[in-house]
């Protein structure tokens, strides 16, 4: 069932976005051969087996999550297919989680744009349905917002989540479900919580 954002809390937003991925993982995920739920599953799962840090792993796991966008509350008829989902997402984090987790989310798409801008080859490895989204995000940065963005003082975990969601459009790759990364997730939400009191 889908609780009103409204009541989520510390308690129940693990369980929250567990249904997203339980409802909703089998979608589309536009261009791609892999599902929405597989996807971030895959990116989540690669940091672990490489034994990145938790904050990737969770980054990895949720930063689609707004892509969901009527489960955040912002759906609109007037939709486009790329309105701002990682805002969306970031936005209900944000309340849960500590801000690496939700720049993750929320500066996903601003970090292909930087790689795209910064490393040359980055644009080779981009599949086709990402390199078409990238013209309706911008493009490349300009150099000025490539000097505004490495000010943010977690740009190496967003730039590494952004190189899991990169890999993570596998068709073949078996990951566990969502979850098998349940208690990670509500222990960062219990230390993001105990580091604010
Ligand atoms: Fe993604």
């Amino acid at each position: 069932m889908k609780p009103d954002l409204e009541t989520l809390s510390p308690e129940t937003i693990v369980a929250f976005i567990g249904s997203i991925f339980d409802r909703r993982g089998e979608e589309e995920y536009l261009g791609e051969p892999v599902n929405m739920g597989q996807h971030m599953l895959q990116g989540a799962t690669m940091a672990e087996q490489n034994g990145q840090p938790d904050e990737i792993i969770v980054g990895a796991l949720l930063h689609d999550i707004g892509h969901f966008t009527s489960e955040f509350g912002t759906f609109s008829m007037d939709d486009t297919e790329d309105r701002h989902h990682e805002d969306a997402g970031a936005a209900v984090l944000e309340r849960f989680f500590p801000s690496v987790i939700t720049d993750c989310v929320r500066y996903h798409v601003a970090a292909k744009r930087y790689l795209c801008a910064t490393h040359p080859a980055y644009f080779a490895r981009l599949s086709e349905a990402s390199l078409h989204s990238l013209k309706l995000q911008g493009g490349p940065m300009s150099e000025e917002e490539v000097d505004l963005f490495e000010q943010n003082p977690n740009l190496k975990e967003i730039i590494a989540v952004r190189y899991l969601d990169d890999a993570g459009k596998r068709p073949d790759m078996v990951t566990p479900d969502f979850w098998h990364f349940a208690p990670m997730v509500q222990r960062m939400v219990d230390q993001h919580l105990a580091s604010q009191n």
